[in-house]
């Protein structure tokens, strides 16, 4: 839908409305530059084979290294990561000063501390409108007990269990801290 009747920012805060994690999505550029961005498009695509996907706006600064890349890596943050999220999210010459990290596969940056991390080989990517979609093909993956950071109407959150329901293992869900 298109059209001078069609209201952007109000699609926008109606999309606004479904909760998402929060993600830093990582590569290295051929220059063996790091780069990455904060990206709230991750979702799951597949189980057998493992694919992941993302979007990434046409005009950020970072696509060509992105197109061009054979591996990313899908950073998931934890709820005590605000700070890395804005930091990811605002262009920067080297976003990565004062982020303690290390080089995953095909040297994608992989930030300590983080919840989940997905290790991708580029495997598709796909037409969507202004944004480009990104599947990754899930190589290796690694996570650790935590809650995590929210993104939901245009703010930060943390996740808390529903007062209504029953959970015999909190971990499983991520609210172990929460819980205890
Ligand atoms: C919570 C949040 C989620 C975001 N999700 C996306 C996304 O999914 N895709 C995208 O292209 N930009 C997204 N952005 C915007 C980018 O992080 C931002 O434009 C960033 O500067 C792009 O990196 P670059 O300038 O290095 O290309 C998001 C920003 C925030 C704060």
């Amino acid at each position: 839908m298109t059209g001078p009747d069609f209201d952007t920012r109000a699609f926008r805060n109606a999309l606004g409305l479904f909760p998402t994690g929060i993600t830093v999505i990582t590569t290295l550029g051929p220059d063996e530059k790091p780069e990455g961005l904060t990206a709230n498009s991750f979702g799951a695509v597949s189980l057998e084979p493992a694919l992941v996907h993302w979007c990434l706006g046409k005009k950020a600064p970072s696509m060509p290294v992105f197109q061009a890349c054979t591996h990313f890596a899908i950073n998931v943050l934890k709820e005590d990561q605000r700070d890395i999220s804005n930091k990811f999210a605002t262009p920067a010459v080297d976003k990565f000063e004062g982020v303690d990290w290390r080089r995953g596969l095909g040297g994608s940056p992989i930030i300590a501390s983080s919840l989940a991390v997905f290790e991708c080989r580029h495997t598709m990517s796909y037409e969507g409108g202004d944004h480009l979609i990104f599947i990754g093909g899930v190589e290796e993956f690694t996570h650790v007990q935590g809650a995590p950071l929210l993104f939901s109407a245009g703010a930060y959150g943390v996740a808390r269990p529903h007062p209504d329901d029953y959970h015999p293992d909190p971990d499983a869900i991520g609210f172990h801290d929460l819980m205890l």
